[in-house]
């Protein structure tokens, strides 16, 4: 089985509405599909797919022992077409537990279909993060919006921040090394990767081999969407440049789709637009991507596999002290190249007004998290 993660770094850029229609448009060329909607706390996948009522979901499944995960997936009116609900209606399952996580993914793993369309919520979460490495062949999704761009960027940076997490333990020469660079108040994510990458190699040889594999096999997918004209193609090869400088890795264009106003008429038909109106601009964009991933067929497998929670709080961390310097040096790059214009300047204060509350509070979460299972380990 084939697993096609849906990611974005920014919320409302078109998600759910490709893992719907994509779902559809792979069943269409024969293939068995499960989509299963992982945007946990604010699933909607089921009114976008058009089965709203769905009553049983993800998280009635990880709170219920007496549910089993058959009982919860949906056989919809597509042939070949499962679903598995998120359910937003249980508060909380959006951080999910690490043995609740790894219990979802080896169900989902499980199931017999060619491909799994995964629904992922938008943002570096690191649940979502691991949803996200199931496959090294994930595809991440932004409008050329610059905030859309900048976090899109930013997911593929937690990505690799994850990749090494699991490659470099905490105890080895390397992981003390990235330990050692976050102590001294240099911000990990101010460091270029490629030049971290041969750090490592004359730090610690072996590990780093196995890292550079790893990220080797790590080639995500881009989809860019709701373009208003051809030239906001652009910021595509503005980000996939910045993804080869910065992070060491190629970033596959898997295509495009144009802001297309059908759309809104087939949401408010509650019909997917694939199949309200399989001859718009849209619909071919989505049929166009399946068949580039059919083509593409045999060239993915199964990616990071999930280990200890520590190491998942321990990138955690990672992420929510450094964040927001990234961002910083992200927009100063492209200040420097001359990309930006006043009114995207304006966007991107405001937008980081709003993550840094944002990461504070997550800030808070963790380490409240963190302490939490310090505490019941140093007990055990
Ligand atoms: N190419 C497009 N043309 C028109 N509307 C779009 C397009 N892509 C997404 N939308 C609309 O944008 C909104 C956000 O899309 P959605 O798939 O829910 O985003 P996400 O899952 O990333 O939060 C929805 O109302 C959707 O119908
Ligand atoms: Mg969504």
């Amino acid at each position: 089985m084939r697993v096609l993660p849906i990611a974005s770094g920014k919320g409302g850029v078109g998600k759910s509405l490709l893992a719907a229609n994509l779902a559809i448009a792979l069943t269409q060329q024969g293939k068995s599909v499960v989509l299963a909607d992982l945007d946990l706390g604010g699933s909607n996948l089921h009114i976008i797919l058009g089965t709203p009522n769905v009553k049983l979901g993800i998280g009635s499944f990880l709170n219920n022992k007496d549910l089993s995960f058959d009982q919860i997936i949906v056989q919809t009116e597509y042939p070949g077409l499962r679903f598995v609900p998120g359910d937003a209606e249980i508060p909380g399952i959006a951080n999910l537990q690490s043995g609740q996580k790894g219990k979802l993914i080896r169900r989902l793993k499980g199931m017999e279909a060619d491909y799994l369309v995964l629904d992922l919520g938008a943002g570096t979460n690191f649940n979502t993060l691991d949803f996200f490495l199931m496959s090294g062949r994930g595809m991440i999704i932004t409008t050329p919006n610059l905030t859309a761009t900048v976090n899109a960027y930013l997911f593929l940076k937690n990505a690799m921040f994850r990749i090494m997490a699991s490659s470099m333990k905490k105890k080895s020469e390397g992981g003390q090394y990235l330990e050692s660079l976050k102590k001294e108040g240099q911000s990990l994510q101010r460091v270029y990767i490629p030049r971290l990458l041969d750090d490592l190699d004359r730090i610690d040889p072996k590990n780093a081999a196995a890292l550079r594999e790893s990220i080797s096999r790590f080639r995500p997918r881009l989809v860019f969407n709701m373009l208003e004209d051809p030239k906001d193609a652009d910021r595509a090869g503005r980000l996939r440049k910045s993804v080869r400088e910065y992070l060491g890795i190629d970033l596959e264009h898997l295509g495009v789709m144009y802001r297309d106003d059908m759309q809104d008429i087939a949401l408010s038909s509650r019909l997917p637009i694939i199949t309200y109106k399989p001859e718009s601009v849209l619909s071919q964009a989505v049929a166009r991507i399946a068949d580039k991933l059919i083509q593409l067929e045999g060239e993915d497998e199964g990616f990071l596999e999930f280990e200890s929670v520590d190491e998942s709080y321990q990138v955690a961390e990672m992420e929510a002290e450094t964040d927001f310097d990234a961002r910083i040096g992200y927009v100063e790059d492209l200040l420097h190249s001359g990309a930006l214009t006043t009114g995207d300047l304006v966007e991107t204060v405001k937008q980081q007004q709003y993550e840094i509350t944002q990461l504070k509070k997550e800030n808070r979460f963790l380490k409240q998290k963190l302490t939490q299972y310090m505490q019941k380990n140093s007990k055990a």
